[in-house]
């Protein structure tokens, strides 16, 4: 059984005092939410004062990116050991953003999931195709691409403790979600490889969880399909009515299991 997970990307979003009352708002909106997995990741320079206000909750931290060095000179970089320092548990890797506007490439994002693991961090793997690739019939190839590459090298073992999201570019910050059926059919086609890198058994326990245009009006329609196991979510978790109303609508998926 997966248990929900919803995970709130701030992205490049908040000062510090907005990043306090941000989380503070979050930790008291879900007090007493049950059966979902809740992971704030907001900016470096805010990791410290929301594992602060966190302290005692349920919610986990994470950040966006981590080098795959443990130390060294790598300017203006941050290693996986650094966030486990700050109380981290999860880091967000190979996001479509920094694919795009910061070359990050396969081989690069493979080596900071291998560090993440290392570390003790759960790596988030995140896949999706651009528009343009979809239209050329090439979603199931680029995400298979990125995922295998990602996961190169990776024990079955540890690929069980890796979170995977599909996040189709075309989706993410336009508000076109993808369809339920979209999303569903991508995820099949990642647990079916999964199953191939790890086992079938490992597949069955790694999380695939959506992003793009995640909202309160379509959390439940896409959460209501088997395949997907939450919700990475970008603008909406910047407001916390509305990434509180995201995140309960994943516990009653959490309450009522399809599986
Ligand atoms: P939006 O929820 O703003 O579409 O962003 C999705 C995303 O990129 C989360 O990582």
């Amino acid at each position: 059984m997966r248990k929900p997970m919803v995970v709130a990307n701030w992205k490049m979003h908040g000062t510090l005092a907005e990043a306090r009352v941000l989380a503070a708002q979050v930790r008291d909106g879900l007090r007493r939410t049950r059966g979902v997995e809740v992971v704030l990741c907001p900016p470096f320079t805010a990791l410290a004062a929301v594992a602060d206000a966190l302290a005692g909750s349920a919610i986990g931290l994470g950040a966006q990116n981590c080098h795959w060095e443990a130390s060294g000179a790598f300017t203006g970089e941050v290693s996986a050991a650094m966030l486990v320092e700050l109380g981290c548990r999860l880091v967000v890797l190979g996001h479509s953003e920094r694919r795009q506007h910061l070359g990050e490439a396969d081989h690069q994002v493979n080596l900071k999931v291998r560090a993440a693991l290392h570390h003790g961090l759960v790596p988030l793997l995140c896949v999706g195709e651009s528009a343009h690739e979809r239209s050329q019939g090439l979603t199931f190839t680029t995400v298979e691409g990125q995922l295998r590459a990602g996961l190169g090298g990776v024990s079955p073992d540890a690929i069980g403790r890796c979170i995977v999201a599909y996040e189709p570019i075309w989706a993410i910050g336009t508000g076109v979600n993808a369809t339920p059926a979209q999303a569903s059919e991508v995820h099949g086609y990642l647990r079916g490889l999964l199953s191939e890198l790890a086992s079938k058994e490992v597949a069955q326990t790694v999380r695939i969880l959506y992003g793009g245009s995640v909202k309160p009006e379509n959390a439940a329609e896409l959460l209501r399909e088997p395949e997907i196991d939450g919700a990475l979510v970008g603008g909406a978790s910047l407001q916390a009515a509305t990434f509180v109303g995201i995140v309960k609508k994943a516990a009653v998926r959490g309450a009522n299991p399809k599986e």
